[in-house]
């Protein structure tokens, strides 16, 4: 059990499914007594109960994050609650896919309001406890569309780069208060959260393979409270996509391009929907969406018969030759112009 999360109170958002749950799972395995937010109530309070058989405490309230007031309160009954709030994790989000132009102005809206703004409450609502009480952790858990983008994702790709850019400024700000912000950046996760998108692309949805388990983004977030980093990405494709994406950026549009429409939808035809972005769903209240079990966690073969992540690291090998050829030829002559 670790020393630093034993007894502390780690507030979770959209712990009732996903990786919040597994979060969750993961604190209160290490020690910490756990506060579990989301809109659906019945897998909160069944959490609590997952919780407390850890041996820890547990306190479910439903919250909707678009609502500040609703999360002052949930800060304040943690703090009422357990005393402190040690660990606040902004992790409640939803997603739409969908062309820019065929996604309806409302739901991308309400988008970036759960998740930008949720994280914004999330923030104000904890930091005059951190203040009070002389430090504590912020974790912002992002994605690595907080650094990157995918075609049928602008809505979320958007707010996940905004909330990095917010997070960013905030930790500038509250250094001096003891305070830590933490960006954590994961890849494709297996969740329920393909159950849960919204979906405007007429076809059913599924991650891009290779998908992770939820339980490395609980590791890696639970890991942040040991030792804070200001940000780590989780998933060796993300690492790979982000380094494309900055050494050959065209290379990079032109591959996430072909394998979304290669690897990121199921066969057959999907009605409109907004998902569970204005109304939490019933389905997917586990930390699993079953996407590994229907082979979505392997590297896939794609009709050249070489698996997607030898094909991301051939495409890595041939922008990087060109660009370090041009680096070694132009830095001698940009040296000379000084
Ligand atoms: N899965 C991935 O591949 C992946 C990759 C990178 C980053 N992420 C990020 O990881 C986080 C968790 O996503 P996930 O994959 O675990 O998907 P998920 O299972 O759909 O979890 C989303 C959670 O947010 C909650 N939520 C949604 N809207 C809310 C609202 N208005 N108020 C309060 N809670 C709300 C949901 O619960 P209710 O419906 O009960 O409210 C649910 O608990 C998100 O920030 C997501 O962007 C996921």
């Amino acid at each position: 059990m670790s020393q630093k999360l034993r007894d502390s109170v780690v507030v979770i958002t959209g712990a009732s499914s996903g990786i919040g749950r597994a979060t969750a799972l993961e604190a209160a395995r290490q020690g910490a007594n756990v506060v579990l937010a989301a809109r659906r109530e019945a897998p909160l309070q069944e959490l609590v109960g997952v919780c407390q058989s850890l041996g820890r405490q547990a306190l479910a309230v439903p919250v909707d994050v678009t609502d500040a007031g609703a999360v002052e309160d949930l800060a304040r009954r943690a703090a009422e609650h357990f005393g402190r709030i040690d660990v606040w994790i902004n992790n409640a989000a939803v997603s739409i896919l969908g062309r820019f132009e065929d996604t309806p102005l409302e739901a991308y809206r309400r988008l970036i309001d759960t998740n930008l703004f949720g994280y914004v409450h999330g923030a104000r609502a904890v930091l005059p406890y951190f203040r009070r009480q002389g430090g504590g952790i912020l974790i912002n858990n992002i994605s690595i569309f907080g650094l990157v983008a995918a075609p049928y994702w602008s809505a979320y790709a958007s707010s996940k780069h905004a909330v990095r850019g917010w997070s960013e400024s905030l930790r500038q700000e509250v250094r001096d208060l003891n305070v830590k912000v933490c960006n954590v950046m994961p890849s494709a996760i297996d969740t329920p959260l393909w159950q849960h998108a919204g979906n405007y692309t007429g076809r059913p949805v599924k991650p891009l393979n290779p998908t992770y388990d939820a339980e490395n983004v609980a590791r890696t977030i639970i890991a942040c409270v040991e030792r804070p980093r200001r940000e780590v990405i989780v998933g060796r494709s993300g690492r790979m996509q982000i380094a494309m994406h900055a050494i050959a950026p065209r290379l990079y549009d032109w591959m996430v391009t072909r394998q979304t429409e290669a690897d990121g939808f199921r066969p057959g035809t999907a009605p409109h929907s907004p998902g569970n972005v204005f109304a939490p769903l019933l389905e997917g209240a586990e930390v699993s969406g079953g996407w590994k079990e229907q082979g979505a966690g392997k590297p896939a073969l794609q009709p050249s018969g070489k698996p997607t992540g030898r094909r991301i690291a051939g495409a890595v090998a041939m922008a990087a030759i060109p660009t370090l050829l041009g680096w070694f030829w132009l830095r001698p002559r940009l040296a000379g112009r000084t």
